[in-house]
């Protein structure tokens, strides 16, 4: 089988921040990513990264707490690994704290420039996820929607999960819909193709 050559840009851990005023300089766009509790975000940018441990992902919910820059090729653009929403086991104060981050964060940052919403593709949009896209359209955000774990289905299961999500996920505003597992990469080079088509 032909490979397309895909060279995957240099990437390194800035900082990790509770708010804007602490973002790193200097300013470039950021391409955030959010998702449920768990979901697999962090799991997601190391893949896209091709760098195991880049991104603490963690078997744990609730392992991402703060916003975490990751600068991308010498000076393309930032990844921003956010906390993830709708994680029942911590306080109400504490999942009510991660929210406002995350929500200053979507309305406030003048450098976001595209939001990658990440579901599970055996779950496909729940309620918290409905909640997000309504606040990333309220804040006009562009987004696009990654369906990760797809290696956990049979061929046949995703694709009927798929078939399902598309037509309500781009109706709702997203971009595209992209198929992913970071188990395997699959989905890595359509994911990149998307982020550098729709980043500025
Ligand atoms: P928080 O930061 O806690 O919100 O979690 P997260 O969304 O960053 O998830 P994380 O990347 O830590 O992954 C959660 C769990 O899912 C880990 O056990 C991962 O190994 C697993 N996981 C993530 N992506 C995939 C995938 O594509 N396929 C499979 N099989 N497992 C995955
Ligand atoms: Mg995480």
């Amino acid at each position: 089988m032909a490979t397309r050559a895909f060279s995957i840009p240099v990437a390194e851990f800035v900082k990790s921040c509770t708010d804007l005023a602490q973002a790193p300089r200097p300013v470039l766009p950021e391409i955030a990513f959010v998702g449920r509790s768990n979901v697999g975000k962090s799991s997601l940018i190391n893949s896209l990264l091709n760098r195991k441990g880049l991104a603490l992902a963690s078997a744990t919910p609730g392992k991402t707490r703060l916003l975490n820059f990751f600068r991308i090729g010498e000076r393309m653009f930032y990844f921003v690994d956010l906390p993830g929403y709708g994680y029942a086991k911590v306080s109400r104060s504490l999942q009510d704290e991660w929210a406002g981050f995350l929500e200053d964060y979507l309305a406030d940052s003048e450098n976001l420039a595209l939001v990658i919403l990440i579901v599970d593709v055996r779950r496909g949009l729940t309620e918290l996820d409905h909640q997000m896209i309504q606040a990333l359209n309220m804040y006009r955000r562009r987004f696009l929607v990654t369906a990760t774990k797809v290696d956990k289905l049979t061929r046949k299961e995703r694709d009927q999960q798929l078939a399902a999500l598309r037509g309500p996920v781009l109706s709702l505003g997203a971009e595209a819909l992209v198929p992913y597992s970071s188990m395997t990469h699959e989905g890595r080079e359509d994911l990149w193709d998307k982020i550098m088509q729709f980043k500025s």
